[in-house]
């Protein structure tokens, strides 16, 4: 198995994303840690504890971490995501305890406790708790494994600004921090996310499978894609954060291509833009493996197997 954290701000796509890892035998999620984005903190952290007993696992540990972006107001997306960040099916409360450890001394304390190489992480949101965890612990950059990202869009463009993807645009300086840490980095930008697209076809699939589990899913999907479509007009939105998760399992449903990504923090105009050398002008050497397709009816055939396995 491969051991994770998943880092994270549901969000509907981020839900997904859990219960398909939390379904996953190949991994082992040593813990889930909360960030503010999509929606504030206190929203966040509660959802993930909904998933993880919607999935039938409150043994998972859920830590809560950063409040706020590193030195910007924390900018939400209850636009896209309803005012509580999983608008779409009625989940319980959650009755599984919250940790009291900070979210970033988590991260920090189980990367010294494996062994170098075993640790990955998966951030989901904007890279605040990451960054926390690089700054005041920066022994561990070359103990994690590598960190594999949902965040930023290259050919694609943005989606808060022209050139800015929401988690890298929320906390620019975390990302700046991730990108620079030396750690290895798999990126799944907009440019592969804009193409795994949730068709009535596929959420149909899902909700044939008549489990609870996946009859969520398919709520949240609903309430999510209508968002894109509206806005795009496209059959089904993108379901981004899982691309992360089906990745680990299965990177034989992408390709992608070594590069030197770098983050702006500075302009007004482009803040939050993943800069990518594609030609290596820069002489800088690649640190990221930038994804940029997907086969996305194995994804969604992946999420529709194992979710029904909840
Ligand atoms: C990202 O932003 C959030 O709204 C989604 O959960 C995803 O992580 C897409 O830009
Ligand atoms: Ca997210």
């Amino acid at each position: 198995t491969r051991a994770i954290i998943i880092d994270t701000d549901p969000g509907q796509d981020d839900a997904i994303a859990l219960l398909l890892a939390l379904a996953s035998p190949e991994l082992d999620v040593l813990g889930v840690t909360a960030v503010a984005g999509n929606v504030p903190l206190s929203l966040t952290e509660r959802n993930a504890r909904k998933i993880c007993e919607l999935a039938g696992k409150p043994q998972t540990r859920v830590f809560a971490g950063a409040e706020r972006p590193l030195t910007r107001t924390l900018v939400t997306a209850e636009y896209v995501h309803g005012k509580t960040g999983l608008d779409g099916p009625d989940l319980p409360e959650p009755t599984m305890p919250l940790e009291s450890q900070f979210g970033p001394d988590f991260i920090i304390d189980t990367v010294r406790a494996h062994p170098a190489g075993h640790v990955t992480l998966c951030p989901l949101g904007p890279l605040t708790n990451i960054a926390l965890a690089l700054i005041k612990a920066p022994d561990i950059a070359p103990k994690i494994r590598e960190i594999v990202l949902m965040g930023g869009g290259f050919f694609e463009g943005g989606n808060v600004t022209p050139t800015a993807e929401f988690n890298i645009y929320v906390d620019p300086e975390a990302a700046h921090t991730v990108f620079t840490s030396g750690v290895p980095i798999v990126v799944a930008p907009l440019d592969v996310t804009h193409k795994a697209l949730t068709t009535q076809a596929r959420i149909d699939a899902l909700r044939a499978k008549k489990t609870p589990v996946c009859d969520a899913a398919a709520k949240l999907i609903d309430f999510f894609e209508r968002f894109d479509e509206d806005k795009y007009g496209t059959d089904g939105g993108p379901l981004h954060d899982p691309c992360v998760i089906a990745y680990l399992l299965r990177p034989d449903l992408f390709t992608g291509r070594d590069c030197h990504v770098a983050i702006e923090t500075g302009s007004p105009l482009t803040l939050g833009m993943t800069v990518i050398d594609w030609w290596g002008v820069t002489g800088e050497p690649a640190n990221a493996h930038v994804l940029g397709d997907i086969d996305a009816a194995g994804f969604f055939d992946l999420i529709t197997e194992r979710l029904a396995t909840l």
